[in-house]
C-alpha cells in the first residue's frame, strides 16, 4: 500500500478565484487535484468541463485527477486528455463498454480509473483490473460536495484492497465523499491510499493545516 495521498476536490473551492485556489492547495501540500465533471444528467448537478481543466493546468504541477460523472463519457475522453488530465476515471454505468473506455483512456496517454457508486458491486471492476490504474469508491451519492460519509462502503474498500493485492498490480484505491479527519482513518484502515476531500480542505481556514491533519489522521 502506498503512503496516503490527499486530493482536494475543486468543487468546494471559491469559484471566483479558481487559479489562486489551485496554487494555494498545491503550496499547502496537496498531492493531486481532484476535478469533478458533472453533466446534469448522469448526476443531478452541473459543474465544469474540459475548458476549465485546460485553463487551470498551468497553475500547478501536481497531477490532475478527473472524475467523470457524465454519460456518455466516451465522446469527451480525448478532450480531457488534451486538457492535461493525468488520471481519468469513469463510472461503469456511463456507457456500454467499460473495457473499451479504459483502453481509450490508456491509449490517450492517461491513467484509467473506475468509479463505484454506493450501490455498484466490486464485480463491476473485477474483469478489467488489468486495464485499471485506480479504483474510486464513492462514499456519498455523486453530485454534490458536503454530504455525510457512508460507513457501509468501508467493507467494499477492504474487499477491493484484497482484490488489488491478488492482482499483483499497483492500483490506487481512492475514496471520495465525506472524507474528514474523523473518517480518513477508517478509509486508510480499510485499505484506501488516496483520499479526496472537498469541504474538509477548501472549507478550512488553513489549507496546509487541513491537508496535514487528513494525512496524519489517516
Ligand atoms: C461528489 C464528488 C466529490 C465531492 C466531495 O460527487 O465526487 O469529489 O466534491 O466533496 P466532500 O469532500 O465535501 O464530500
Ligand atoms: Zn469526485
Amino acid at each position: 500500500m502506498n503512503p496516503t495521498r490527499i486530493a482536494p476536490s475543486l468543487l468546494a473551492a471559491d469559484f471566483t478565484r479558481l487559479g489562486e485556489e489551485v496554487r494555494a492547495v498545491e503550496r499547502a501540500g496537496a498531492d493531486w487535484l481532484h476535478l469533478d465533471i458533472m453533466d446534469g444528467h448522469f448526476v443531478p448537478n452541473i459543474s465544469y468541463g474540459p475548458g476549465l481543466v485546460k485553463a487551470l493546468r498551468p497553475a500547478a504541477a501536481m497531477p490532475f485527477d478527473v472524475h467523470l460523472m457524465i454519460a456518455p463519457a466516451d465522446p469527451f475522453l480525448a478532450a480531457f486528455a488534451e486538457a492535461g488530465a493525468q488520471w481519468i476515471s469513469l463510472h461503469p454505468e456511463a456507457g456500454p463498454h467499460l473495457h473499451r473506455s479504459l483502453q481509450t483512456i490508456r491509449a490517450l496517454g492517461c491513467r484509467p480509473g473506475v468509479v463505484l457508486n454506493p450501490a455498484t458491486p466490486v464485480e463491476s471492476v473485477a474483469h478489467v483490473l488489468d486495464l485499471t490504474d485506480l479504483i474510486l469508491v464513492m462514499t456519498v451519492n455523486p453530485g454534490f460536495g458536503g454530504q455525510s460519509f457512508l460507513r457501509a462502503q468501508l467493507g467494499k474498500i477492504a474487499t477491493l484492497r484484497r482484490m488489488i493485492a491478488e492482482s499483483g498490480r499497483d492500483i490506487a484505491l481512492q475514496v471520495d465523499g465525506g472524507v474528514t479527519r474523523e473518517t480518513a482513518p477508517l478509509c486508510r484502515e480499510a485499505g484506501a491510499d488516496v483520499l479526496v476531500a472537498g469541504t474538509a480542505v477548501f472549507g478550512a481556514p488553513d489549507y496546509a493545516e487541513a491537508i496535514a491533519a487528513l494525512r496524519e489522521s489517516a
